[in-house]
C-alpha cells in the first residue's frame, strides 16, 4: 500500500485503497500484542481522527472480549490460516488431475469471463469483506470481480486456470502468483453443483506442477480456519498450516456523516 499524506494516529496505518474502495476512513491497528488498555487508547485515538473501521490482526492467544472495544463494536472478521507446501521431491503428476470429465486450462491473458467472475466471488465466501455486512454485499462483490480481472489481465497473478466440463462450463477457478520462489494460490473456487468431485484438487495439483516447473521452491495459500473444505483440501495435498492470527473489524461509534 503506498504511503498517504492522511494523518492517522501513531500506531496505525491508513489504507488508502481499503477507503477508496469502501468508502470509508480505514486504517490497520498494527501492533498484534495490545493489552486491553492499549486497545481503548488506541481507538480513542482513532475516533479522534475520525476513522470509521479500523482492522486488527491480533495475535490469536489474547483473551479478546467484546469489552476491549468498547464504545466501539468489534468482532472477530477472519480467523485467518496461512499454509505451506515445499515444492521439493514434488511427483509430476503421471495422469490429468482431475475427474476424468473436467478438462483444466490456462486462461490467455486479457478479460476475465462473467462465469470467472462468479467463481471469484465465491471463492470469498469466508471472506471477512463478505462477513462484514456493514461494507455492503456490492462492494465485497466489486472486491472480488476487481480481483479476478486484474488476475485475468496478470497484473495479480502469473497463472489463472480455469476447470471446464464436457459442455465447456466453467466450472473451476485457481489464480496463481509467483514472487520470490514462492507459489501463492490466490483465489481458488469450484461450483457448488460440481463440488465434492476431484476438481478443487485438479487445479491445485495442475497449479502445483506449474509452480515447480517455474522455479519455485514453496507454495503458500491463504484460507480461514472456518473454511473446513478448504483446509482440509490443502492438508490432503501436503500444505502446512504455518500461521494463525485473528483478525478483529472495529467500528467506531461515530458515524462519520459528509
Ligand atoms: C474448497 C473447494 C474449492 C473444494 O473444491 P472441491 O472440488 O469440492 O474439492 P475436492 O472434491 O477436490 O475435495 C478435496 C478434499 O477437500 C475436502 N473437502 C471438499 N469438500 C468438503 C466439504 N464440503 N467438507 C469437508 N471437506 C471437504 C475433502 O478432504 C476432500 O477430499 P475427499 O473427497 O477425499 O474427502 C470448494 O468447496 C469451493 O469452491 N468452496 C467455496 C470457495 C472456497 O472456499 N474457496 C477456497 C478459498 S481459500
Amino acid at each position: 500500500m503506498p504511503p498517504t499524506d492522511r494523518p492517522v494516529p501513531a500506531g496505525f496505518r491508513y489504507l488508502e485503497w481499503d477507503s477508496a474502495h469502501f468508502g470509508l476512513p480505514i486504517a490497520r491497528l498494527l501492533d498484534p500484542r495490545l493489552s486491553q488498555d492499549g486497545v481503548r487508547h488506541a481507538l480513542a485515538r482513532a475516533e479522534q481522527a475520525r476513522l470509521q473501521l479500523v482492522y486488527w490482526p491480533a495475535d490469536p492467544s489474547l483473551p479478546v472480549t467484546d469489552e476491549w472495544f468498547a464504545p466501539w463494536t468489534g468482532f472477530l472478521a477472519d480467523r485467518k490460516m496461512v499454509y505451506r507446501r515445499s515444492l521439493h521431491g514434488l511427483s509430476r503428476p503421471t495422469t490429468a488431475p482431475g475427474p476424468h470429465d473436467v478438462t483444466i486450462d490456462a486462461f490467455p491473458p486479457g478479460p476475465a469471463t462473467p462465469e470467472l467472475v462468479a467463481l471469484a466471488i465465491a471463492a470469498g465466501e469466508y471472506s471477512r469483506f463478505r462477513r462484514d455486512g456493514r461494507l455492503g454485499t456490492a462492494r465485497f462483490q466489486a472486491l472480488y470481480e476487481i480481483w479476478i480481472e486484474r488476475s485475468t489481465r496478470q497484473e495479480l497473478a502469473d497463472l489463472v486456470l480455469v476447470a471446464s466440463d464436457r459442455s465447456g462450463r466453467t466450472v473451476g477457478l485457481a489464480t496463481v502468483a509467483l514472487r520470490d520462489s514462492v507459489g501463492d494460490i490466490g483465489l481458488l473456487a469450484v461450483d457448488a453443483s460440481c463440488r465434492g468431485r476431484g476438481v478443487g484438487t485438479g487445479l491445485v495439483t495442475r497449479a502445483l506442477a506449474w509452480m515447480q516447473e517455474a522455479g519455485a521452491s514453496e507454495s503458500t495459500v491463504v484460507t480461514q480456519q472456518d473454511n473446513l473444505a478448504a483446509c482440509r483440501l490443502y492438508g490432503q495435498l501436503g500444505y502446512l498450516p504455518s500461521e494463525v492470527s485473528a483478525l478483529y473489524h472495529l467500528w467506531s461509534p461515530t458515524p462519520n456523516l459528509p
